[in-house]
């Protein structure tokens, strides 16, 4: 069997998108890459449960228990470079990574953003509050990016859009609800699939 891309899935919550992933890993609609690993910056994160139901390897390796972003950032880096991957996929993560880990992986994060960026993201635009803002502004579309992650927050290379339209009765728990259905959860497993192609064409 050919090579495929190692992957790592950074996960802080409930893991859906993680869950995304495996099953498209399943159907093959991502069958270029295969999820090595399971980072959880939150240890009662459920993301960790779907990883073991999974039988994929899965570690917490929280902030607050790390005492320095330096001492949890080296944390994370050692256990990628264990498990040899090739690009992180950030899937409700919600630390923020310093220039330094964004730098030493250019072009090989990506991440998953509840909104058409640049709307509604940046610093402090995350899970609900997303959607809050979204509503409150009262746009009529909105949907989820899936982009690089570089040193500014949401603000890397764009890799897949997909839209959703806002409905007059939507609360930002059934936005949120439907852009995960009908957006996230597509297109992080295409951007997924789209990234280790080309990781692996550059390594021929
Ligand atoms: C998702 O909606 C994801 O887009 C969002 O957090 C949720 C995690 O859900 N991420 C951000 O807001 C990042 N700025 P999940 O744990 O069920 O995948």
């Amino acid at each position: 069997m050919s090579r495929k891309a190692n992957i790592a899935v950074l996960v802080s919550g409930g893991g859906t998108n993680l869950q995304a992933l495996i099953d498209a890993q399943k159907k093959g609609v991502l069958k270029s890459g295969e999820i090595r690993l399971v980072i959880a910056s939150n240890p009662n994160a459920y993301a960790l449960q779907r990883a073991e139901q999974n039988g994929i390897d899965r570690f917490a390796v929280s902030k607050k228990a790390c005492g320095s972003q330096q001492e949890f950032e080296k944390q994370i880096i050692e256990l990628l470079e264990r498990y040899h991957i090739d690009f992180i996929v950030l899937a409700g993560f919600l630390t923020v990574l310093s220039a330094d880990f964004t730098a030493r992986y250019d072009h090989r994060i990506i991440n998953i953003h509840p909104s058409l960026i640049p709307s509604f993201c940046g610093d402090g635009f995350y899970g609900l509050r997303v959607h809050e803002a979204a509503l409150a502004k009262g746009v009529k579309v909105t949907g989820a990016t899936v982009h690089y992650v570089n040193e500014i927050p949401d603000g890397g290379e764009i890799i897949l859009q997909k839209a959703v339209n806002i409905r007059p009765d939507d609360t930002p728990e059934t936005l949120q609800k439907r852009v995960m259905r009908l957006a996230e959860w597509k297109i992080l497993p295409q951007a997924a699939e789209l990234v280790s192609q080309k990781i692996l064409s550059e390594q021929k």
